[in-house]
């Protein structure tokens, strides 16, 4: 018999209700937060922007000491000085402007404690007032869900908290006793949240749980080797080398597995190649593609390296002028300015295996939004730190020797 094909009806692979239920139910959240955690994974490298400065003579970023005063006391810390009163909201102001026309693109307030300036909101807003990429460095102590609210509100982007044990000891009261109730204020918000932690002889024993706490929360991390003061000198313990090397070497591991280990696999094997005494070649860019003002207004190469200039005189070519290697290089802890120097030098290198570590959290991203109840899950591990390791896919999917670390034991 043949068909009539004016009689065949035509069957829609899904009835237009259908189509309007799933549009109304959970497609489009969810589309929209597979875009907006894509973005996440991608955000803070901001690559067209730092591509820019790698081009032209401008400076990327100035690290700005909103104060020298600080609430803590860490044992390895030389910047901080409370004999010092806090700058004024007018020279910071005139300080910022400066910086921005020398075409500064990210600005880092640092200190001291920058959340003890009163005016560190005003200043925030400030910076973003006149576009800069704003991030702010803290020891957290003084967060409260009200001023995580304001400070977003003032455009705040990034915030880094340093966390170096679980439990407070005399070298550092910077634990996650203190800050893990606080992780809650970020919950979502649009400030992008890391932690950073130090590495020396005390924080060792803890420095694995104190990554695992971080990245099981989904919060990229990072641990970091304690550095020198400005003349060369330790001020505290930095623990037994081999296990200092066998640590970084898992986090070199992690890194490549994906997972958000919060610094450059680059900066992992520059750590590694100081503890072996091992020479790296590179050239600093510390006092030309990023700099440091000090509470006082004066220009610094970096936080190690001061100088008496103030910053309302700098010029682009002084800044020039700092593109050269220096004789402090050998055994140089400021990661940040190493971080730029190996990406002036070697962009397609660090870049790209930044981009490919990221890109292997993407998968993981198109999961989470469509498990069922994930935001659910999520809150509970942030709550519940002793709960399940719900938060950071990457961990669930490839787990490691560091599964053997339990919260309970240690808060
Ligand atoms: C000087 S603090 C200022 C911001 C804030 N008070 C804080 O602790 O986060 C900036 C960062 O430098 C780190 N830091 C201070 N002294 C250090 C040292 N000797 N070696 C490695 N990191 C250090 C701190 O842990 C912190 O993450
Ligand atoms: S909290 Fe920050 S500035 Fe204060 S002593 Fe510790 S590392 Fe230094
Ligand atoms: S080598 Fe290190 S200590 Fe010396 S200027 Fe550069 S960043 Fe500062």
């Amino acid at each position: 018999m043949q068909t009539d094909e004016s009689q065949v009806k035509w069957q829609p692979l899904l009835r237009r209700e259908e189509i309007v239920a799933t549009l109304r139910g959970p497609f489009l959240p969810n589309c929209m937060k597979i875009i907006k955690n894509i973005g996440r994974e991608f955000s803070g490298y901001n690559i067209l922007e730092s591509g820019k400065r790698l081009l032209d003579r401008k400076p990327l970023q100035c690290s700005l000491y909103v104060t020298d005063r600080c609430n803590l006391d860490c044992g390895y810390c030389t910047e901080y000085d409370n004999s010092r009163p806090h700058p004024s909201l007018d020279d910071l102001k005139k300080w910022i402007r400066k910086i921005r026309e020398l075409g500064t693109m990210r600005i880092a307030l640092v200190g001291g404690e920058p959340l003890v300036h009163p005016d560190i909101v005003e200043i925030v807003r400030y910076c973003r007032e006149l576009g800069f990429a704003t991030s702010l460095t803290t020891n957290g102590f003084l967060l409260t869900r009200k001023l995580v609210a304001q400070l977003e509100d003032a455009g705040l982007q990034v915030m880094q908290i340093s966390v170096d044990r679980m439990t407070p000891s005399p070298i550092t009261k910077k634990s996650f006793k203190t800050i893990l109730p606080k992780i809650d204020y970020f919950r979502d918000s649009k400030i992008s949240l890391h932690i950073t932690g130090v590495i020396c002889a005390d924080t060792l024993p803890e420095s694995r749980a104190v990554l695992e706490t971080g990245l099981s929360r989904g919060i990229p991390t990072e641990v970091r080797l304690v550095h020198a003061d400005p003349l060369h000198r330790f001020r505290v313990d930095r623990g037994p080398r081999e296990e200092l090397e066998r640590f970084i070497d898992s986090m070199i591991e992690r890194k490549r597995r994906g997972e958000k280990i919060h610094t450059s696999e680059a900066i992992l094997n520059y750590q590694r190649s100081l503890l072996r005494g091992e020479r790296v070649e590179w050239t600093c860019v510390a006092g030309y593609k990023l700099f440091f003002v000090s509470a006082q207004g004066k220009f610094w190469i970096c936080s190690m390296v001061h100088t008496d200039k103030h910053i309302m005189d700098v010029t682009l070519d002084d800044l020039y002028a700092n593109y050269r290697k220096k004789s402090c290089q050998e055994g140089c802890g400021v990661y940040c300015a190493v971080s730029a120097s190996l990406l002036v030098e070697k962009p397609v290198q660090v870049l790209g295996k930044e981009i490919v570590s990221r890109a292997k959290r993407v998968p993981s991203i198109f999961r989470r939004p469509l498990t069922a109840d994930a935001d659910k899950a999520t809150h509970t591990a942030m709550a519940n730190p002793d709960g399940t390791r719900e938060m950071n896919g990457s961990t669930k999917s490839s787990p490691s020797a560091d599964d053997r670390v339990t919260l309970r034991e240690r808060i």
